[in-house]
């Protein structure tokens, strides 16, 4: 069942919307010197070389990091993402970022969700990363066992998640990033966060969604209508109406649960941005819309 590799799609459009809002949310919270901890339910294989077979085959990174990294005067709270996809070099981290000398890489490279939050967090913050893929999870593995801040699972992301609520430190940001090979899947994440926010209600959640001509995405965002956090509900969207059969995204959503004061504004203005930056099958748009107000 689990066909899914982020490998063909690493750097597209949609990963570039979900990490830059993570990274923004990373920064608010490395404004208080009080410990945070970051857990990723759907954690892949943690960073991914864009020369590689998988990303040639696809070429989706070259409509998403690749046109952003041309574009001019991006947004400035954008830039501390660019930054560090500008400076991320596993080659030079060698075997703590789990390369071996006889590894066949030739970059550019792209760190995912892992890596993201790996080089945002301090010693005294911790990270949770869940995968279930094999070789996936071994990739992780390699690539993160060194690091005493990091708790890597071989364990199902929906059910791992609620079993772990509320963490130990409470403070932080939950990311749950399916693959939505199965149907179910959107059913199970609506679920699984609805659960996990009711044992941790001050914490933040962020779901990533596909917008597909199917439209399972209405049915997800009627579901996180229904939690009612003080921090609110936000729902980010861009997308084209263009497009999207065959399983090919049209469109990225994101569902925030208790977004930072100000997040709001400050990520609409990177996906105005980024209509016009990155690629998708048609003219972009974005959305940004509270589906429960803050209180
Ligand atoms: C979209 S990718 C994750 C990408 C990553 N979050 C990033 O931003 O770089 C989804 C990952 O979830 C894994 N996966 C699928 N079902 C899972 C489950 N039930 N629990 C944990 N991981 C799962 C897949 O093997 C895949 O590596």
């Amino acid at each position: 069942m689990l066909s899914y590799l982020h490998g063909f799609h690493a750097g597209n459009f949609a990963d570039v919307h979900k990490h830059a809002a993570m990274r923004i949310i990373l920064d608010y919270l490395c404004t208080k010197e009080k410990p945070f901890c970051v857990i990723d339910t759907h954690a892949g294989s943690g960073w991914y070389d864009l020369g590689s077979k998988q990303s040639a085959k696809t070429g989706e990174w070259k409509n998403g990091i690749a046109a952003v990294q041309q574009k001019a005067n991006p947004p400035k709270q954008m830039q501390p993402f660019l930054d560090q996809i500008a400076a991320f070099d596993p080659i030079a981290k060698g075997r703590d970022y789990g390369v071996f000398e006889d590894d066949n890489l030739t970059g550019p490279f792209y760190p995912g969700s892992p890596f993201i939050m790996r080089e945002v967090l301090r010693d005294h913050d911790e990270m949770i990363l869940m995968e279930l893929h094999p070789r996936e999870y071994d990739l992780l593995e390699y690539s993160v066992e060194r690091d005493p801040r990091i708790h890597l699972h071989k364990r199902d992301g929906y059910e791992g998640l609620v079993g772990m609520m509320p963490p130990a430190i409470r403070r932080g940001l939950v990311l749950m990033d399916p693959s939505y090979d199965v149907k179910q899947d959107y059913q199970k994440a609506a679920s699984s966060i609805k659960r996990a926010w009711e044992r941790w209600e001050n914490g933040m959640f962020m779901l990533w969604y596909p917008i597909l001509e199917a439209g399972f995405d209405a049915e997800l965002r009627e579901n996180f209508t229904q939690i009612k956090a003080k921090g609110g509900v936000l729902c980010a969207e861009l997308s084209t109406n263009q497009g999207g059969a065959k399983g090919r995204m049209r469109g990225t959503g994101l569902l925030i649960i208790n977004p930072p004061y100000g997040f709001d504004q400050q990520f609409d203005e990177i996906g105005q941005w980024l209509c016009d930056a990155v690629k998708l099958p048609g003219p972009a748009t974005h959305r940004t819309q509270w589906l429960v107000p803050s209180q």
